[in-house]
């Protein structure tokens, strides 16, 4: 009698036990579930055009930055290869079209402008809202306070709801002024980082050789006026372009990115000013 109460209490205590162990392995398996669907991704797009020797110190620095923070990126650096003026937004809209199935956010990202301060300038999924890392309270040029350039990052989501950037743009600037009212309009608050240890004299570093690359900062016709209006029902969604080459490429030091090489597509009707007659690249 005794021992049959023993057993049955040992059963009991077993079962108990077991089921105990089975809803934590349970639960175990569910947070790391949970973990990987937090698991975000980034593109870093960068508009290019002929600027390798500014390339090869971009990478390798951009590369170890993102990993020093521990982002999973990919670069992707759109070459314009057709003959018109550059159009940066253009190139942004096509980077973000092409690597949108494989990442949740990009960062817009100019190739002479390289992030030193590890701390402050965090390339995180911006789950709030743009983050304008390039502040301009600490670049080392501009700093009115509309100026959206040089950096920022955005999730796919919210590229998508201000429709990507203005593709009217050729030639140098604006287009990221155009793109400040796009995210205004919509009502998305920008941030921006703050308190940092550093100013605008290293917080930043600006590889631009001017006197290499010269900028076309030339006007024509309409150009200007056309410039100041927003065009919202253009954007990504109307970018016409056609892909030249995609090739996964490495770095001697074996970073891997993407080079697209592109061909925009010009409207003549609605940017007349897409050509320069001298060619400035
Ligand atoms: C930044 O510094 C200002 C003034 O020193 C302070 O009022 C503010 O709380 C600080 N902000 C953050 C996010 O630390
Ligand atoms: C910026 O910081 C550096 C290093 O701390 C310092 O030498 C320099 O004077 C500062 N510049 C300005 C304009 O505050
Ligand atoms: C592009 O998107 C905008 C804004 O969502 C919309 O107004 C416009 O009709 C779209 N254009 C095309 C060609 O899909
Ligand atoms: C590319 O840039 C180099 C200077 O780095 C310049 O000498 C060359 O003419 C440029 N090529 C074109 C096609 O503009």
């Amino acid at each position: 009698m005794f021992k049959i109460r023993v057993l049955i209490r040992l059963c009991i205590i077993y079962f108990i036990l077991f089921f105990l162990i089975s809803l934590w392995y349970l639960s175990k398996l569910e947070t790391n579930e949970t973990k990987s669907r937090l698991i975000h991704r980034l593109a870093v797009i960068v508009p290019y055009r002929n600027r390798s020797n500014e390339l090869e110190i971009f990478l390798p620095h951009m590369n170890s930055f993102l990993n020093s923070q521990s982002v999973d990126h990919i670069f992707m650096i759109v070459n314009q290869v057709d003959k018109h003026r550059f159009n940066r937004a253009a190139l942004i809209n096509i980077g973000f079209i092409e690597s949108r199935t494989f990442v949740d956010y990009i960062v817009m990202h100019d190739i002479d402008l390289l992030p030193l301060n590890h701390k402050g300038l965090p390339y995180i999924y911006p789950k709030y809202g743009p983050i304008h890392l390039a502040s301009p309270e600490y670049h080392p040029i501009y700093h009115y306070p509309s100026y959206v350039g040089g950096i920022l990052i955005i999730t796919c989501k919210d590229f998508e709801r201000v429709n990507g950037m203005s593709p009217l743009y050729w030639g140098w600037g604006r287009e990221d002024d155009n793109f400040y009212v796009r995210i205004k309009r919509t009502g998305m608050k920008i941030y921006r980082p703050s308190n940092l240890s550093t100013n605008n004299t290293n917080t930043f570093q600006h590889i631009h050789d001017n006197s290499m690359h010269k900028r076309d900062y030339a006007k024509y016709g309409k150009q200007k006026e056309e410039g100041r209006k927003i065009y919202p029902e253009l954007g990504f969604n109307t970018t016409k372009y056609e892909i030249i080459n995609k090739e996964m490429k490495k770095t001697n030091q074996g970073i891997e990115y993407i080079m697209l090489d592109v061909k925009i597509e010009c409207d003549y009707n609605l940017t007349p000013w897409c050509d320069h007659p001298t060619n400035i690249f």
